[in-house]
């Protein structure tokens, strides 16, 4: 198929006149960091690009290319580049030192905010990052239940715990990783997503030993059905295990309350990152009394679960996160990025029907997804993996060469600091680049 070839190469051709500085500090970075980067998946062909500051919806690289940015670094950034009220909060407390490894005012403040907006949070423990909140889960309601096991999904993601990173990617029955024991999944069982039916028989099957069930209630821009959550909570109910759920993505992003609130199902365990720092590094788990309770110092050794984390409970962070919440707390920035984002959804289809482009557009609130070739809406990362991802990495790269930025083959998220006027320019990028055909892998 030479034509792919073509548009690959005329994008890759513009993409790299547009960004010598990118080209130049990734030439420099291969020398002292693995492959240039420091995360795995920061990294896309030719080479990433270099940020020298970004403010509201956008970003700047250091060839002075703006882009309308809808990564928002990894999800973080929700309620905008630079936020003034989270950078003076910053600054401000930073005078009184950057971290005590003690107890201070912040973290109770912070902790009672989190209670107040999170649905079925009663306490919380903190953590520097989603990850760190995924695996102190996973030990919590071991140390609660007294078993081993812990199903999680097929394509579901929950960062670089070993024992979880098998399944969620296709053929979602192996690890693609190398490094991690086999043994380091003897007690994971992966389910179905959305399939209640198969999910319940693996349930029961282990019930004895099922310690907890993890997911992500909206997983990339796939939810979780209602009637599988309120399944899933029966289950656990019934089998005694612990229901978490991840919303180190749409915790505050989606709702006041994130995911939960819209889905009104509640989970025992919260996991919570990203949006909550505003950018600076923090993590939670939030639960139900009787199961954090485990954390508590004070109990014997033979029923405390112990969690440990020098920057835990850090200044900075938690100063971040209550300017954050304080911003969030009425649900208006999170209708509002909703609001674009439906409307950015239904521009991309629009776009895409005039061009005869066969494309599903995903869209749940302020999350936004394209899936190449499929005629339905995936309702699994199984259907999900059935489309042209080759073709979508093409299509973000040939946005970012008209100022648009989607790390390739991510989804869209839209933030509350974009604008009407940044969705009428994102249509323009995009239908200049499908009209050319420069996605055309
Ligand atoms: C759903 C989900 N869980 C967990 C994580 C891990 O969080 P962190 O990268 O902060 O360790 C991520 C990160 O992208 C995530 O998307």
């Amino acid at each position: 198929m030479p034509e792919i070839a073509a548009a690959a190469a005329d994008v890759e051709a513009l993409y790299r006149a547009r960004t010598p500085g990118s080209a130049r500090l990734y030439a420099e970075a291969l020398k002292v960091l693995p492959g240039g980067v420091t995360h795995s998946n920061r990294y896309w062909a030719p080479y990433p690009l270099h940020i020298d500051h970004a403010s509201g919806s956008r970003l700047t690289d250091v060839d002075g290319n703006e882009y309308i940015d809808y990564g928002v670094a990894n999800g973080t950034m929700f309620i905008g580049h630079a936020n003034a009220k989270v950078t003076d909060a910053v600054s401000a407390v930073l005078r009184r030192g950057s971290h005590f490894g003690m107890s201070h005012e912040l973290i109770g403040k912070l902790a009672a905010k989190v209670v107040e907006m999170v649905p079925s949070a009663e306490q919380v423990r903190f953590t520097n990052s989603g990850t760190e909140a995924v695996a102190h889960s996973l030990r919590i309601a071991r140390g609660y239940t007294g078993r081993s096991k812990i199903a999680r999904f097929e394509g579901t993601f929950h960062g670089v715990i070993d024992s979880l990173h098998i399944g969620f990617r296709s053929p979602f029955n192996r690890s693609d990783c190398s490094g991690i024991p086999p043994g380091a999944y003897a007690d994971t069982l992966v389910c179905p997503y959305n399939d209640l039916e198969r999910t319940a028989a693996i349930l029961r099957r282990h019930g004895g030993e099922l310690a907890g069930v993890i997911l992500e209630p909206i997983s990339g821009v796939i939810a979780a059905e209602q009637a599988f959550l309120r399944g899933l909570r029966s289950i656990c109910d019934e089998l005694g295990a612990v229901l978490i759920y991840d919303e180190i993505v749409t915790g505050f992003r989606m709702a006041r309350g994130g995911a939960q609130e819209l889905a009104g199902v509640l989970p025992d365990l919260t996991l919570l990152g990203k949006v909550l720092g505003g950018g600076f590094p923090v993590g939670a788990v939030a639960g139900r009394r009787g199961v954090m309770d485990v954390l508590d110092p004070k109990r014997p050794p033979e029923t405390r679960v112990e969690i440990f984390g020098t920057y835990s409970g850090n200044v900075a962070a938690m100063a971040a996160g209550l300017a954050v919440l304080a911003q969030l707390d009425d649900g208006q920035p999170q209708r509002h990025a909703a609001r674009l984002g439906a409307r950015l959804a239904v521009g991309m289809r629009d776009i895409f029907a005039r061009h005869g482009e066969q494309a599903v557009v995903n869209q749940i609130g302020c999350l936004v997804q394209v899936y190449f070739g499929l005629d339905k809406a995936p309702r699994d990362h199984r259907e999900e993996a059935r489309s042209n991802t080759a073709r979508r990495r093409l299509y973000h790269m040939a946005l970012i060469t008209q100022g648009v930025f989607c790390k390739p083959g991510s989804e869209g998220r839209v933030s509350a600091a974009h604008t009407d006027a940044d969705i009428d320019e994102t249509l323009n990028c995009l239908e200049y680049v499908i009209a050319r055909g420069m996605h055309r892998a």
